[in-house]
């Protein structure tokens, strides 16, 4: 599994991008409001309640897509089985965004596949919030390709096969330090575990929230969910937002600017209005407290807040 630091999901695209970007040079990526990639030249818009979208896929262009990114966004697998028909039918690659995904799981014809084992390749971020996270930023990336793997480990050693020999001009410096790698291999013991903890705290807050004027959280028979934030909608959440930090309750925007109102991408040509769906979600989503480690009466003192601010 070759290792990187940082950024997954270019440095999987560098790898496909020298290789096997075919006469088609048109990415889509699933999801508007998170991953960074400087590669794309077309979004796609989000689906209105989990910011993920498996159908249907097509560019407002009409360029033909090389490969599409579905993002695991907040710890959620999209829905694979429309993707991974298309990406069959229409030859493209699948590279999964799971850098919020790590143990989430989706039930494809009858078996359970973990978030990161369906595309060609995946990228893991294992920045020290994430569900595994390290000390420090690192990531990975994974695959089931031979080649790929092979030109993986070149690049992430200045395009070096073995001491001194060097494969490709391409290539840099991210080996993963093994301090950092010491400290995955033992909370990777625990992953599972803390994402059941995960589950159980979100099923709580469910539980509590539920006949509050919120938009929770979704899921569906076919994932397991592993809850890397617990994003609610809330019709005026600036207001919540203030009122819960009013009450020294913290809680967190992801994410506040769609992709296409980035500086950096402005060269793409979208307007205000581009993605209803994704300004919308910016403009009413909230991240509430979540982490393995929270006790159930902090998760109520959490929802007895909301409940207040939004009953009066
Ligand atoms: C969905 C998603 N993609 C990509 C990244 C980038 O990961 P890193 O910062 O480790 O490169 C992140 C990190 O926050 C992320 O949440």
């Amino acid at each position: 599994m070759p290792v990187y630091n940082p950024t997954p999901v270019n440095w999987t695209k560098k790898v496909i991008g020298s290789s096997q970007r075919s006469e088609a040079d048109n990415w889509a990526i699933t999801d508007s409001v998170s991953a960074i990639c400087w590669f794309l030249e077309e979004f796609l818009e989000a689906e209105c309640y989990t910011d993920n979208d498996g159908s249907p896929i097509h560019t407002k262009s009409g360029k033909r897509m090389a490969g599409i990114i579905p993002v695991h966004l907040y710890g959620l697998p999209v829905d694979m089985k429309p993707l991974l028909s298309l990406a069959e039918e229409y030859n493209l690659l699948i590279i999964e965004d799971a850098c919020q995904a790590h143990g989430a799981e989706y039930r494809i014809d009858g078996e359970w596949k973990r978030a990161g084992s369906m595309g060609i390749t995946a990228g893991f971020s294992f920045y020290p919030a994430k569900n595994l996270g390290a000390l420090g930023d690192g990531g990975a990336v994974v695959t089931n390709d031979h080649e790929l793997a092979l030109k993986m480990r070149w690049l992430h050693d200045h395009g070096s096969s073995e001491k001194f020999i060097h494969q490709s001009a391409n290539g840099w410096n991210s080996r993963l330090d093994a301090i950092q790698a010491a400290v995955l291999s033992l909370k990777l013991k625990v992953l599972d575990e803390w994402n059941a903890r995960r589950r159980m705290i979100a099923a709580r807050y469910q539980e509590m929230l539920e006949e509050l004027p919120l938009a929770l959280p979704v899921e569906y028979d076919n994932v397991r969910h592993v809850y890397h934030l617990y994003v609610v909608r809330a019709e005026d959440r600036d207001y919540l937002q203030e009122e819960l930090s009013a009450r020294a309750i913290q809680t967190g925007l992801h994410y506040p600017i769609p992709l296409h109102r980035q500086k950096a991408y402005q060269y793409l040509g979208y307007t205000p209005g581009s993605f209803p769906n994704s300004e919308k979600s910016a403009s009413s989503i909230l991240s509430l407290p979540m982490h393995p480690f929270l006790t159930f009466e902090q998760v109520d003192r959490v929802a007895a807040a909301c409940s207040e601010i939004l009953s009066i």
